[in-house]
């Protein structure tokens, strides 16, 4: 299915559906790389694939009034979110959201200081071109930051509802790393590569991992059989099934329980770079 199609038909109302959980378990790992990215008060901030606009509203905050924080995302129902969450906040003086393509968008006709994106790069159906605009967004010595997925067997987040369904449903094969999708940046090299052909300098891409949770036991099982490969698994099951593998899912995440939650470890690669040419 068309990326776009997809995040517009498919994904964005579950996103939207699941925002305050969604936020509070990938909040970290953005606020991981926003930290690299050390976003000045008056900056110029662009945020790729903002979604329902967390990044962006925190980027927003870290430019004050005399800068622009700009969420720009393809998906209508999440961009909505966004600008309803701007306008309750205090902060909507300095952030904006675009729905526009990143890919192509001319946004080089006014130049940011810094991209960012949390998990935003991984959907594009031509990433090198798309890469390539995102560096011509830049002014030179602009900088691009930005964290995504590596491989899903090392992303429980994804891969334990899938385990949970393997004895009762059939899997289908995982998504080919060339096509979008969130595992398509996972690769070792391959993110640093396209970063390099789109022209950016001083490239790093370092593995991270951190601990992400949605809350305790209950509300992470049924979290998890919201988002992710197996949601079109269980689509097509039966009530009976589903119950089956909702049952397996509690059991394997106990192995992930503490305390204070379900702590689900990830691993993750923080992308940056430098624009070294005029956009
Ligand atoms: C995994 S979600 C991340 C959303 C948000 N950054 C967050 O962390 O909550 C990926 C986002 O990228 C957006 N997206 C996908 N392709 C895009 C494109 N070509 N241009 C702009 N946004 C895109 C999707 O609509 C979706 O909101």
């Amino acid at each position: 299915m068309d990326p776009i199609a997809y995040w517009n038909e498919q994904a964005g109302p579950r996103w939207v559906a699941l925002q305050e959980q969604l936020d509070r378990l990938l909040n970290p790992l953005g606020l991981r790389a926003m930290k690299e990215a050390a976003i000045r008060p008056g900056e110029r901030v662009l945020d790729v694939g903002c979604g329902c606009g967390q990044s962006t509203l925190q980027l927003s905050e870290q430019v004050g009034a005399d800068g622009l924080a700009v969420g720009v995302d393809v998906c209508q129902v999440m961009l909505a979110r966004a600008r309803q969450r701007a306008n309750w906040s205090a902060l909507n003086w300095s952030a904006l959201f675009w729905q526009a393509d990143a890919a192509s968008h001319p946004f080089h006709e006014d130049p940011f200081d810094a991209v960012f994106s949390r998990f935003g790069l991984m959907f594009f159906s031509h990433p090198q071109q798309a890469f390539a605009n995102l560096r011509r967004a830049l002014y030179p010595g602009g900088r691009m930051v930005a964290v995504c997925w590596r491989d899903l067997e090392q992303n429980p987040l994804f891969e334990v509802a899938l385990r949970a369904a393997a004895p009762f449903l059939d899997l289908p094969d995982p998504t080919p790393h060339d096509l979008p999708g969130p595992f398509s940046l996972a690769p070792p090299g391959k993110a640093e590569q396209l970063l390099i052909q789109a022209g950016f300098a001083a490239v790093q891409c370092q593995p991270f991992e951190d601990r992400i949770s949605v809350g305790g036991l209950e509300e992470s099982t049924d979290f998890l059989l919201q988002m992710g490969p197996v949601v079109p698994l269980l689509a097509e099951a039966t009530p009976c099934t589903v119950a089956q593998v909702k049952a397996r899912l509690r059991q394997l995440l106990q192995d992930y329980q503490t305390s204070a939650g379900v702590f689900l470890p990830t691993a993750n690669w923080l992308l940056q770079g430098i624009s070294q040419q005029a956009a």
